[in-house]
């Protein structure tokens, strides 16, 4: 707590708003959406206390603060992995100072291989729901009472409303959204196609290696998630290409105007 609270003073210091925040995580080659954002002011992650380094290539650093359409935005670039050697609590550090900074709705949003056979890299896809396989939950240990509940329900823990938001934006700017179940996966291996045939077994539609600890913690204190992946690949063996973070990088690239405007026009309607 007195970790969440050193980096929310640092930040509360070095910037200003008036309005209630949204928040944004943004994942691998996703970063540019902060383009979108008018009157920017950037604090890197070096900079704030008790943020760790971010350590993947792609991922900048940085927290943005900006506007769209007199709305405040406060955009992570960058996050902390389990993959890394990061512990939990440092994963979601970033999550819990936004919303200790006001933000009640959080966009988090990562790359992640397609499991589902409807799902092609450079698809945009809402999560409904996910599957915790990374082995670690941000909770685990003491309770802190001020920021949630010691059981908190996670039986909508990413938003119907914001997901209906999401598609009714999806329609208006004619942008395809597709739906489904995010396994969280440690990594940084990619998963084997035996483990990719079990997650598709077990109900899951996509996979990737962030957003469930973030995801948990955010439920947790009470804050609203919209969770959107990029398909940047086909999971293994579901097609016979290998996988590379080059790739992966690619793709999110291919595919950032098109997320950066459906960002947008999300937080646009976030007001209506
Ligand atoms: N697996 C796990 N994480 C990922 C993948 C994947 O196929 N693609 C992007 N992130």
């Amino acid at each position: 707590m007195k970790e969440i609270m050193e980096s929310v003073d640092y930040i509360k210091n070095k910037l200003s708003w008036s309005d209630e925040p949204v928040g944004v995580i943004l994942g691998s080659g996703l970063g540019s959406f902060t383009d979108n954002l008018s009157d920017k002011v950037a604090l890197s992650y070096q900079d704030i206390p008790n943020f760790s380094k971010t350590t993947v290539v792609g991922h900048a650093g940085e927290l943005v603060k900006g506007s769209i359409a007199n709305q405040t935005v406060l955009a992570m670039r960058g996050r902390f992995h389990l993959y890394e050697g990061h512990p939990v609590t440092s994963v979601v550090l970033p999550i819990r100072v936004l919303i200790q900074l006001g933000c009640k709705k959080i966009i988090i949003t990562n790359a992640a291989g397609g499991i589902n056979d409807k799902f092609h890299p450079a698809d945009l896809v809402l999560i409904s729901d996910h599957i915790n396989f990374m082995g670690q939950n941000p909770l685990s240990g003491p309770n802190f009472e001020e920021l949630g509940p010691r059981f908190p329900d996670m039986s909508e823990a990413y938003s119907p409303k914001l997901r209906n938001l999401a598609k009714t934006c999806g329609e208006r700017l004619n942008i395809e959204l597709k739906e489904g179940v995010y396994a969280g996966w440690l990594g940084p291996s990619y998963e084997t196609p035996a483990e990719i045939r079990m997650l598709k077994t077990v109900g899951a539609d996509l996979v990737g290696m962030s957003t469930v600890p973030e995801t948990i913690a955010a439920q947790h204190a009470g804050a609203e998630v919209l969770g959107i992946s990029c398909v940047t690949n086909y999971a293994a063996g579901i097609s016979h290409e290998k996988l590379s973070h080059a790739d992966v990088k690619d793709v999110a690239d291919k595919v950032k105007d098109r997320f950066g405007s459906l960002v947008t026009e999300i937080i646009k309607g976030m007001n209506d």
